[in-house]
């Protein structure tokens, strides 16, 4: 089984990761393949210390000491790795490259983002984190998507995957020259029973209808990028006029978006996010490398 996408994510199967993370998983003699194409701190090292805790081994490939450098393709690339380990993560720019790497392995497929694809693992975390917070209560809460709503790959798979929870509600507010295309305000209106036009807002209005402001970078390095401060910043005026159980998540690299002054801020959820990278990913890779295939 790979998880290429959001969509390789059923309920039933979201359940049993969040019901067991934190149980006695072990998966030694198993080895982790790390394919990063794209700098990475939290998702490949958090892959990596998941492995470990679970008894496993991981191999780090770079590109720069492979024979890549030599002509080799892509594809002979990750069929000769998949002789290696029980299974990768790959991260590669060029949103097309998961899948083609997903055609030509003989292990299971993680994808660690894919341009401004998917990032499914990152929003399996993230969800879990507001499981963490609210138990099944989450169901029902309200999501602020702050930031690049077009090129963020984690905001792409948190709202796919949270169609599973039509009960939830999400609202985007976009920086400049980045808001969402027709198909996902329609695909969330459709989702969430939610109209249309109230979706996409260009301000915050009424700070007490947010449960999770979920705040990303602007995609500097993405096709169509923009460049420039961006117009919308999280500073601590902003999460005070929050509700006082409000949560602020950022997957993080974060820039100017995200003041550093909210770090202290009661709301300030980011951190405790990231730590649950390591939870999750553990009850992700215990799953894949045992399920028969
Ligand atoms: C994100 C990513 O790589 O998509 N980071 C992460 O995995 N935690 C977010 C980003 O780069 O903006």
């Amino acid at each position: 089984m790979s998880i290429l996408g959001s969509v390789d994510f059923t309920k039933p199967l979201i359940e049993h990761l969040f019901k067991t993370a934190c149980g006695e998983h072990r998966v030694e003699n198993k080895i982790l393949m790390n394919v990063f194409f794209e700098p990475s701190t939290r998702t490949s090292f958090s892959f990596e210390c998941a492995m470990k805790r679970l008894g496993g081994e991981v191999i780090n490939f770079t590109k720069e000491t492979s024979s890549i450098n030599k002509g080799e393709t892509y594809e002979d690339t990750i069929r000769s790795l998949s002789c290696y380990a029980d299974i990768m993560v790959v991260r590669h720019p060029n949103k097309d490259y998961i899948k083609r790497a997903s055609e030509v392995s003989s292990i299971p497929i993680i994808n660690g983002g894919n341009g401004n694809g998917e990032h499914p693992t990152q929003a399996l975390l993230d969800l879990y984190t507001m499981y963490k917070k609210w138990g099944n209560g989450f169901e029902t809460k309200s999501v602020l998507f702050v930031g690049d709503i077009k090129n963020s790959r984690t905001i792409h798979s948190l709202v796919s995957l949270m169609k599973n929870y039509p009960e939830m509600k999400i609202q985007y507010l976009a920086y400049d020259g980045c808001g969402p295309d027709e198909s996902m305000l329609k695909q969330v209106s459709e989702e969430h029973g939610q109209k249309l036009e109230e979706i996409e807002i260009n301000k915050v209005e009424n700070y007490d209808l947010y449960d999770v402001i979920y705040c990303t970078r602007r995609q500097k390095e993405r096709e169509n990028g923009i460049v420039g401060e961006p117009d919308i910043i999280v500073d601590e005026e902003f999460a005070d006029k929050l509700k006082d159980d409000a949560i602020i998540m950022h997957p993080l690299p974060r820039n100017s978006e995200l003041c550093v002054s909210v770090d202290s801020n009661k709301r300030c959820y980011y951190f405790e996010q990231m730590k649950y990278g390591v939870e999750i990913r553990m009850s992700l890779l215990y799953y894949v490398l045992n399920i028969k295939n």
